[in-house]
């Protein structure tokens, strides 16, 4: 991963061709309210920190928790943003603090079934809303063709994601669960928005 200028731009650029950006930006301007000075955003797995740029600006009145396993090894690369926290520890962040909403985008393939039910648990325990976004594997084409670019392009190999079972999870820990899916090129994008039942 590189945080380099020119890198990153040509990434966002790739971005904005194989992902539903706009839509996305939309799901997460409504999940939560934008000008409550006291509330804590997650980005789970940030990676590059594209999402987190989008969450700063969306929330600008938030503290934004950015936690990514890689951020552990590479802390003095980090641009320093106000407002923004990083962390390499999920489950000591979800230990620590309370979130009004947790954003996990293209994250869950990255982690064991066994983590995910872990995290995801942890996560509904200490958040209002959550919302995942990740690849759906019951269109098969697509998701073979999502595998195979991670598989060579990023070089690494991932986990298929039923939405319907991650759903279900956060359904049994008290959560309403609405689905959306918003493909792109080929990539079967799906959205889970799960909000704590009153
Ligand atoms: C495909 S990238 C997605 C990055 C970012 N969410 C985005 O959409 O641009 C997946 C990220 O999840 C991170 N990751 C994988 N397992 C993790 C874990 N257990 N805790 C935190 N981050 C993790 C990886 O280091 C990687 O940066």
């Amino acid at each position: 991963m590189a945080f380099g200028v020119k890198l990153m731009a040509l990434r966002d650029w790739c971005r904005g061709v194989i992902l539903p950006v706009s839509e996305l930006i939309d799901i997460i301007r409504t999940a939560t309210e934008q000008n409550r000075t006291e509330q804590n955003i997650l980005d789970f797995g940030a990676g590059t920190l594209f999402w987190t740029k989008k969450l700063t600006f969306l929330y600008p009145e938030s503290t934004i928790y950015a936690v990514d396993t890689f951020y552990a090894e590479n802390e003095a690369k980090l641009p320093k943003t106000p407002n923004v926290i990083y962390l390499a520890d999920i489950a000591a962040t979800l230990t620590e603090t309370d979130f009004a909403l947790a954003w996990c985008c293209d994250v869950l393939h990255h982690i064991s079934a066994e983590n995910e039910r872990g995290i995801l648990t942890q996560m509904a325990a200490k958040s209002e809303t959550i919302i995942v976004k990740d690849i759906d594997c019951t269109h098969r084409f697509g998701n073979f063709m999502n595998r195979m670019h991670d598989r060579y392009i990023n070089g690494e190999r991932i986990r298929d994601i039923d939405p319907k079972r991650v759903a279900a999870l956060l359904e049994s820990v008290g959560f309403a669960v609405e689905y959306r899916y918003l493909p792109k090129i080929w990539y079967p994008h799906f959205v889970l928005i799960a909000r704590r039942s009153k």
